[in-house]
């Protein structure tokens, strides 16, 4: 039977670190299926539809990459893309408050669903959306932290709105 795996996030951007955990899940999962929220808590500098294709670009030929949008409880829409494990990414111990009461509140929710952690390689530890988005717009190079078509893309939004805070 095929088995498929959730891997949601708000992907604001998709960096070095996201791709290295997907990369790791295709090694277990026939297919892996990115959920990217609709409206995360922070006003998101990509919208849905450019975190979306953002991701769908670096993957141009993986048909075993799906990448959808979802509003809503997680656990709902893994179980109507018939998801029963929830992947996420787990860099160091600061994530790890987070991600123990998201996986428990989501096992209350739905009992059936699994959430599986997986580290991303040493390199990537350190690195967060946030961090790319603020290093972009102080000029820092993002060399090895994003994939070059979302350097692109990230600095031409910053090259577009000049006034832009994080
Ligand atoms: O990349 P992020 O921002 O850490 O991803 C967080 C995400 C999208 C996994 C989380 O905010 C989420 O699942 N949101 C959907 C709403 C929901 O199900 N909330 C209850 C979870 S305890």
């Amino acid at each position: 039977m095929k088995k498929n795996a959730m891997y949601p996030g708000s992907f604001d951007p998709i960096t070095n670190g996201h791709v290295d955990i997907i990369e790791r899940g295709l090694e277990i999962f026939d297919q892996i299926d990115v959920a990217v929220l609709k409206n995360p808590k922070k006003d998101p500098l990509f919208t849905t539809k450019e975190r979306v294709k953002m991701i769908e670009n670096i993957f141009p030929d993986q048909k075993r990459i799906k990448v959808l949008s979802f509003n809503g409880l997680l656990v709902d829409f893994a179980k109507k893309m018939k998801s029963s494990i929830v992947i996420r990414g787990l860099r160091a111990i600061s994530d790890f408050e987070y991600e123990f009461q998201m996986s428990l509140m989501n096992r209350k929710l739905a009992p059936d669903i699994e959430t599986l952690y997986m580290m991303p390689a040493v390199e990537y530890s350190f690195l967060s959306s946030q961090l790319v988005k603020e290093v972009c717009l102080l000029g820092g190079c993002l060399k090895g932290l994003v994939p070059p078509s979302v350097e692109e893309k990230l600095k031409g939004k910053i090259k577009k709105n000049q006034n832009l805070t994080l």
